[in-house]
């Protein structure tokens, strides 16, 4: 079986989430590609029998410019599963996957969150100097995300079996009213770059390698100058610090993020599913 991860991570908890359960269906053998969501994402899913979407938790629900790409990819009717993580608030976040899947998807085959703190490093240093005790996602949660993927393939078989199978509601999200209220005001773009803080670049840093502008930033906020020193489209930023933990020399810094240290895991967990 092939079963086809998409994520959106901009610090790397979740991408580590996907990674996990992407163990789990590998233990039975199955093949798992991991895609990482960028504004560009047309994923074709002809060749994959179940399609995993997940995303990170940005004011009680998926950034806005997640749902929005995901709503503009085709899911041909595949059964699907959602997974995210946050700070331990996911909010509305697992059922704004579910709303922008379910119109070009198939059945949904259930859901899960991890929690995933520790990002504050990367846009608020000084509350987590020097280094974190942990980074990521806690060993429990590390566990659940393989035993995940048990569950969706038990799931898959029983709807195979049966010929009339009744919708099961635990299998969808709630909806959360409160935290969508909330989520109207807290999460349009440039309001996520203003939490985050506006982006600088120390210009007696920068290498010109024009990573972030090509490799990271999701949300194509990022463009090069003639002298290939970044820019940034604060309008379009969603707050993911992708582009502050990414570069390799740390010019990139904003007011909240300005003493930050490049975080270990960022580059294996990342990088790696992009080069
Ligand atoms: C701008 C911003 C807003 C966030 N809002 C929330 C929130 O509302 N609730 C929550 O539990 N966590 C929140 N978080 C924490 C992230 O959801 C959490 O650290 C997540 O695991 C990050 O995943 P990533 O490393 O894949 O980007 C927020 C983080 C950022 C940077």
């Amino acid at each position: 079986m092939k079963v086809a991860l998409l994520f959106f991570s901009g610090t790397g908890i979740t991408a580590n989430f996907a990674t996990e359960i992407a163990k789990g269906f590998q233990y039975h053998k199955n093949v798992v590609d991991l895609i990482r969501i960028k504004s560009d994402l047309q994923v074709d899913l002809t060749k994959y029998d179940i399609v995993g979407i997940g995303s990170q938790t940005y004011s009680f629900r998926a950034p806005r410019l997640v749902t929005r790409i995901l709503h503009h990819q085709d899911f041909q009717k595949k059964p699907f599963f959602l997974f995210c993580t946050s700070g331990g608030m996911p909010g509305n976040t697992l059922w704004n996957l579910y709303k922008s899947v379910k119109r070009t998807g198939g059945y949904c085959l259930g859901f899960i969150d991890g929690i995933g703190i520790t990002n504050i490093r990367s846009w608020m240093p000084k509350l987590s100097s020097p280094k974190p005790k942990f980074w990521g996602l806690n060993h429990g949660d590390c566990e659940q995300a393989q035993q995940f993927g048990n569950l969706i393939l038990d799931r898959l078989e029983k709807i195979k079996n049966l010929s009339s199978f009744s919708k099961n509601k635990k299998w969808i999200p709630n909806f959360q009213i409160v935290t969508s209220i909330w989520s109207i005001f807290f999460t349009w773009r440039w309001e996520m770059a203003l939490t985050v803080g506006l982006k600088h670049v120390d210009k007696s840093k920068c290498k010109m390698c024009g990573l972030c502008a090509t490799t990271i930033c999701p949300s194509g906020a990022i463009t090069l100058t003639v002298s290939k020193i970044p820019k940034f489209n604060e309008w379009k930023c969603v707050g993911c610090n992708g582009c502050v933990n990414l570069c390799p020399t740390t010019a990139i810094w904003s007011i909240r993020s300005k003493n930050h240290h490049p975080y270990d895991h960022y580059n294996k967990s990342i990088i790696n599913f992009d080069l």
